[in-house]
Order: structure tokens, then sequence, then C-alpha cells
């Protein structure tokens, strides 16, 4: 197949680096930047233009890895562009190439100029946080995507013949899907962020919190891969330690009560504790607490108790 990408940025030169990988040809790149699309171009050693139209032209398939608000427009205007200068064909034939977006957010919807003038669109998601352009494309080959297309289209063909492994997903469920994709990652690292800090208050360095830290992190998730959140779920609320659960909120109360903490996420820290322990209490009820409903009764009150305390 012969891929175009529009948007060179860390999506867009990652994948296609990784489609170079597995054996496809990159036409080039188009981007809001000229020097982008040559970075990426000689990257994957494929070529940067200017004009989108000699892109597409050159292209069976084009994905759209622009920043998310600009997929619409963007589409909007390419459908327009190719409607005063390819001719449409016969009906019911399709016309080519294959427009994909990669956005987690946005849902196939987004192409829908692309789709009303007879192009087969996509989107096509990669459960994997992109922020380095080499560890991506080593990533993409592990990573699960998620796909929505029209039945029956020939992208769905060409996934399978590169080995990239999908889960179909709906348009309407789009936005829930990703906002469990946020969970999982963004918010994963405003946690960490908070744990750092906090070991930073007490007296380690930053290099020494993350060091301290990181084995303590991949014990969880690689839990949670093994056996699921209800059994890799530890600490003191799954085991109903009422009397730690209140040292903690008394320590996080004498930290907010200090006149220096008026920047950074420590302020915050004594906020999301609560709503992660109520969250956490829930799933510990789950399994790790069905055995002691009153220990999960303690506990609640307990944190209803903090919630109560901050609202006057
Ligand atoms: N980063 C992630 O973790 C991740 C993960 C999964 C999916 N995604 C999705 O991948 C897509 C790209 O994200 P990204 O992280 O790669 O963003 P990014 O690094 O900011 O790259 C976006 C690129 O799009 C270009 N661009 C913006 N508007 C444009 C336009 N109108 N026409 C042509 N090019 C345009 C920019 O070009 P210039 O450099 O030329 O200014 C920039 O290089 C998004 O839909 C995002 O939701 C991202």
């Amino acid at each position: 197949m012969r891929i175009g990408i529009i948007g060179a940025g860390k999506v867009g030169t990652s994948f296609g680096l990784f489609l170079k990988d597995r054996g496809e040809t990159i036409t080039g790149y188009v981007s809001r930047t000229y020097d982008s699309a040559c970075e990426a171009a000689a990257l994957t050693g494929s070529k940067a233009f200017q004009d989108p139209l000699e892109l597409i032209r050159n292209s069976e398939l084009i994905f759209l890895t622009v920043v998310d608000d600009q997929i619409e427009p963007l589409a909007a205007v390419l459908a327009s562009k190719l409607a005063e200068n390819i001719p449409r064909p016969d009906p019911g034939d399709q016309r080519h190439p294959i427009f994909v977006h990669m956005s987690g957010a946005h849902s196939i919807l987004a192409l829908e100029p692309l789709a009303a003038a007879g192009f087969e669109t996509a989107s096509l998601h990669p459960l994997q946080s992109v922020s380095e352009i080499e560890q991506a494309r080593n990533a993409f080959g592990d990573t699960l995507f998620t796909v929505e297309m029209m039945l029956g289209g020939g992208f769905e063909g060409w996934l399978a013949t590169i080995g990239i492994s999908f889960v179909r997903i709906e348009a309407e469920n789009k936005a829930l899907y990703h906002v469990g994709a946020v969970f999982a990652s963004n918010f994963v690292v405003t946690v960490l962020d908070a744990a750092i800090q906090l070991f930073e208050q007490v007296g380690f360095s930053e290099e020494e919190a993350r060091r301290g830290l990181m084995p303590l992190v991949y014990g969880s998730v690689d839990n949670v891969a093994r056996s699921g959140a209800e059994k890799a779920l530890t600490g003191p609320v799954a085991r109903g330690d009422v009397a730690t659960v209140a040292k903690h909120l008394e320590a996080l109360e004498a930290l907010e009560a200090l006149e220096d903490l008026d920047s950074g996420a420590l302020p915050e820290a004594a906020a999301l504790y609560k709503s992660l322990s109520g969250a956490t209490l829930s799933l510990a009820m789950r399994y790790k607490l069905t055995k002691d409903p009153g220990a999960a009764a303690e506990l609640k009150a307990l944190l209803a108790k903090e919630d109560a305390k901050h609202e006057r």
C-alpha cells in the first residue's frame, strides 16, 4: 500500500516509521509547516509535499495525524479541493485513497465530508502514549488498536496483512472509550506526580523519588495485568485499616495548613487522596473487603466525615 501522512507530528512520524518497518511504502508527508514535513520525510526516506492533492494522488491510504481539533476542518477542506480537482467515479464505485484519522476522542464522523464525497473512511486509534518517536515506533507492534470503519471496506483487510491487532468500536462509544484511556494513561501520570511531590516534601530528591517509586508502580501494574484490579489491590483501604487511613488524612491536613504550599500539586494531594480512597473503597468492597463489612462501613464514615469537614 502507498501511504501518505498529513500531520508530521509525533504520531504521524512514529507511525510512518512503524509502517515502513513493516514493509509499507510511505509516499510522503504534508504538514502545517513544510519544515515538519521535511523532517518526517527525511526520517522515513519519503518525500515532503507542499500540496496535499499531490500527496493524495500518489497514495492509496492517507492518515490524517493532525491535532484533534483540526481533523474535521481539514477533512472539509480536502473534500472540497478533491471535488474541484478529481472527478467522481460512477455511482457505486469507491473513490481512492482511503482516509483514516488516529484520534481516540473523535469518531469516524469527523471525516464525514470525505465520506459524503465517496471516499472510504476509518479511524484507527493506538492504545499507546506517544511522546517519543523511536519509543512509539517500537511499541506499536505490541499495541492494541481500536478501529471504526465501514463494513466490508479495504481497510480491515490491510490491517490484517500488516499484523495490527485491533478491536472494533462504534462511533457513539468513542468518548467513553477515550475517558478509559485517559484514566489509564494521563491520570496515572498525575497521580505519580502527587506521589513524587509528597516524597520530595519529606526529603527525597526528585530523582530518588522516581527511582524509589517505580518498582511499586511496575509491581502494581504487573499485578493488574496478571490478575485484574480486584485481586491486585493492596494497601490500607483493601485491608480495612481504618486507623492508617485516619493517620493519612491527618498528615495531609497538616500539610495543607502549611503556608508555603500555595503552588504546585501538593495542595491537591488531600482532595485527590479522598476522592481516590472513595473509589478504592468501592473496588475493595467488590472483593477484598467483602468479608469485613464493619471496616468498610467505618472507612466510608471516615471519608464522609472528612468531606463534610471540608465543605464547611
Ligand atoms: N500523542 C499521543 O499520545 C497520541 C496517542 C494516540 C493518538 N493520538 C492522536 O494522533 C493525532 C496526532 O497527535 P500527535 O500527538 O502526533 O500531535 P502533534 O505531535 O501535535 O502533531 C500534530 C501535527 O499536526 C500538524 N498539523 C496541525 N494542524 C494541521 C493542519 N491543519 N494541516 C496539516 N498539518 C497540521 C502539526 O504540524 P506542524 O508541526 O507542521 O505545525 C503537527 O506536527 C491526534 O489525533 C491525537 O489524538 C495521539
